[in-house]
């Protein structure tokens, strides 16, 4: 509400100075302690940089939806350095063993049903008696959840609504002063956030992202649907407009008109003002996407997208471009 809310005043003057630390020994430890005393710390993953938090500590995963200023019904992912600390927070059936045998670490989520004895916040799982858990393979991350110990909670490290951060850089552009650290791992590799994979009943596809569908299907020997966003009650909504960048996008231009800058992709594009990748390499493009989407949202005029083929890579930077699209309101 307004200005004079008590809660927001206090908010205000919890205002701290974030750090930026090097992926080394020091810097690990260093945020390593800074999450065993209750603060926020980003740092990357392969995917795009997390905003890590104690599971366990209802605290510092409330302070999560605090800096992000996301709505609280949106569970987070659970971060666990191997496969072994996972099954100690979820139930495991065959398929779970199979995928995360297959793909773990890596940018895969599962979505599977919690174990009692997790003790993770209720705050992490918005309530729910499911949990999404993902092994990271960024050596910083690793670095980070050994030096921990424990399950770290942790969305994208962007303001909700906002792409999605793949430099150190884009998360204190968002959250500077909001949270105690970000590590500086460089560029995030993948670049589109983890592949979310439900299995509490039949597998579903909950959302595409850095592992390709077909990946997932060759190892479970069968199809997966993509289960429309919000149609089950468990799957939490996201919102339509998410990755927003603040201008217009629009989607499967053949070229710009005026006024417009033409994110391209492929050989044949010209008059691009970036290109995601000019040899059309869908990987690349992934890579390169939420970088693209702020330099030309930072130019300020509206952005025309060119066409992404609909397979592997693609159906996540599909996905994530047709949210930027989405109408604002
Ligand atoms: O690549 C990624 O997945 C990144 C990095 C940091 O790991 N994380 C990420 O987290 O994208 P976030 O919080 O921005 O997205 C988590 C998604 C949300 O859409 C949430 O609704 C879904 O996971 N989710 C979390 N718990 C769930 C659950 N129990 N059931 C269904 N969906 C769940
Ligand atoms: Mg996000």
């Amino acid at each position: 509400m307004g200005g004079s809310n008590p809660i927001k005043l206090d908010a205000a003057s919890q205002m701290q100075e974030t750090i930026v630390l090097l992926p080394d020994k020091t810097g690990l430890s260093t945020a390593s302690a800074m999450l065993q005393d209750g603060q926020l710390v980003a740092f990357p993953t392969e995917t795009v940089y997390g905003l890590g938090a104690n599971a366990r500590n209802d605290r510092a995963v409330a302070q999560v939806f605090e800096a992000k200023g996301r709505p609280s019904f949106n569970p987070l992912i659970v971060h666990v350095a191997d496969v072994a600390a996972a099954h100690k927070i979820a139930q495991f059936g065959a398929e779970a063993d199979r995928l995360a045998a297959a793909f773990w670490p890596g940018p895969m989520t599962l979505v599977l049903p919690l174990l009692p004895q997790a003790m993770v916040s209720p705050l992490v799982t918005a309530g729910l008696e499911s949990v999404a858990l993902r092994v990271p393979e960024h050596p910083v991350a690793q670095g980070l959840l050994t030096a921990f110990g424990g399950p770290l909670a942790a969305p994208s490290a962007n303001p909700s609504g906002r792409i999605s951060p793949t430099r150190a850089q884009h998360v204190v552009q968002g959250l500077d002063g909001q949270i105690g650290a970000v590590i500086d791992g460089g560029a995030c590799p993948v670049g589109v956030e983890s592949t979310i994979i439900g299995l509490l009943h039949e597998p579903v596809l909950l959302r595409p992202g850095g592992l390709p569908l077909e990946a997932v299907e060759e190892c479970l020997d069968r199809g997966v649907p993509y289960e429309a966003l919000g149609a089950a009650p468990n799957a939490p909504g996201q919102l339509a407009s998410h990755y927003a960048p603040s201008v217009p996008v629009r989607l499967n231009a053949h070229e710009a008109v005026e006024g417009e800058a033409l994110l391209g992709f492929g050989p044949d594009i010209r008059a691009a003002a970036l290109n995601l990748s000019p040899s059309g390499d869908l990987v690349e493009a992934a890579a390169n996407l939420f970088h693209f989407l702020r330099k030309l949202d930072d130019e300020g005029c509206p952005i025309a997208v060119s066409t992404i083929p609909n397979k592997g890579l693609g159906r996540a930077i599909n996905d994530r471009l047709k949210r930027a699209a989405a109408p604002k309101d």
